[in-house]
């Protein structure tokens, strides 16, 4: 069945924009999409706790697929944690209202050293069966997306005990302790590999690697640390045809190292100007890059208009060439269902069907001669 507005199904749709092909529009989906902002979510987690969801494959099968049958969005993502493997790796987990915490940090060479490399087929079996069952139920025609946290940002979360500001911990490793760190990413690096290879394995049609604080590095340390660890995740990956997408936050001064990190799409913020990356990107690589994102989350607290203005914008950047459309972070839990809608279905518009905006500076039309 094709998606709507297009003659593509979803899942042709989804990978032919992530490899760069034509499609007649723009798949879309949003990042965190199944998630508090969905009434049928909060339901499920009155009476689950947050890790539960995610190691009983039935529930996270269903609260993965309440998004889909809300809205219709392009691709569905598992429903799962970037820390899952940090847990899988040793470290326990718990998740507060404060978010997440891991009360036994990695501080020392010990700390690394104790990390196991987890069998993905074995330690995180909830996960791919979960992705498994999503394929049964969708069929062929619905792009599945696998996921896991980028080495950089694992190790923020593993190093400092939760998401605390600036991670003053990690960086004090870095600083310190620089080959400590390097070791400890290539550790996340490997056992990532295998973990979005089983994923791929289960049916994921794409995975995305989650780098939401490669922003707090700079373009040195981000080439001296994430960096090569991206290389070395990707290199063992070896994902074949299936598209990677590395997302990274805050990083408009990172972007052409990312394009060399391996992966296929790179999916951005709102704080970048996808025209200008794009332009910058052919211009330094030679080749037009697949790009995702970047409404801002905040957008959807707009009214319908300014929701759908946004959805456009960030189409006519790219003439809706070779991108996927989504937000340029997670969708933020207090957004109204009705503002997902608007932005999935304004996204789903062909670009000349979506109503144009008079250009800055043009005389706006009164409707009277
Ligand atoms: O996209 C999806 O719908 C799949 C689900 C998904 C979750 N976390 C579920 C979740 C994905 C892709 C993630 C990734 C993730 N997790 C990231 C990278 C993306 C990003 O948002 O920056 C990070 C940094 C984490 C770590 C994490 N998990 C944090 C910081 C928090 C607390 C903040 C928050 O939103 O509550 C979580 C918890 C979490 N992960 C929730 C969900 C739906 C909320 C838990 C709840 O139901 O109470």
């Amino acid at each position: 069945m094709p998606a709507p507005g297009s003659q593509f199904d979803r899942k042709t749709l989804f990978l032919r924009a992530c490899r760069g092909e034509a499609t007649d529009r723009a798949p879309v989906w949003i990042m965190r999409q199944a998630g508090r902002y969905l009434p049928e979510y909060r339901a499920v987690r009155a009476k689950h706790s947050f890790l539960e969801v995610c190691k009983t494959p039935s529930l996270a099968v269903e609260v993965s697929l309440q998004p889909y049958q809300a809205l219709g969005m392009d691709a569905v993502i598992v429903f799962s944690d970037i820390l899952i493997p940090a847990e899988a790796m040793g470290l326990p987990i718990h998740f507060g209202d404060g978010g997440p915490e891991l009360p036994e940090k990695i501080r020392a060479r010990g700390d690394v050293d104790r990390l196991r490399d987890f069998d993905p087929e074995r330690d995180t079996r909830f996960l791919l069966d979960a992705i498994s069952e999503l394929c049964r139920s969708l069929g062929p025609e619905v792009p599945v997306l696998g996921f896991a946290g980028a080495p950089w940002t694992l190790a923020c979360y593993m190093v400092d005990g939760g998401g605390h500001a600036g991670f003053p911990h990690s960086k004090r490793m870095l600083r310190a302790q620089p080959e400590l760190m390097h070791q400890f990413l290539r550790r996340i690096a490997h056992n990532t590999a295998r973990y979005l290879q089983a994923q791929l394995a289960a049916g994921a049609a794409a995975v995305q690697l989650f780098d939401t604080w490669a922003g707090e590095l700079s373009l040195h340390d981000y080439d001296a640390f994430a960096l090569p660890a991206l290389q070395q995740l990707l290199a063992e990956l070896k994902p074949g045809d299936a598209p990677v997408i590395y997302y990274s936050r805050a990083s408009n001064h990172l972007l052409e190292s990312a394009a060399r990190t391996g992966a296929t799409v790179l999916s951005v913020d709102w704080r970048v100007d996808l025209r200008q990356l794009r332009a910058s990107l052919v211009e330094r690589t030679g080749r037009l890059w697949p790009l995702q994102g970047n409404v801002d989350p905040a957008v959807l607290y707009s009214p319908e208009t300014a929701i759908e203005a946004a959805a456009r914008d960030a189409l006519a950047q790219t003439s809706g060439r070779a991108h996927v459309l989504n937000l340029g972070h997670g969708i933020l839990p207090d957004v109204e269902v009705h503002a997902a809608r608007t932005f999935i279905q304004a996204g789903q518009k062909r670009l000349h069907d979506l109503p144009a905006e008079a250009p800055a500076g043009a005389p706006v039309s009164t409707g009277t001669p």
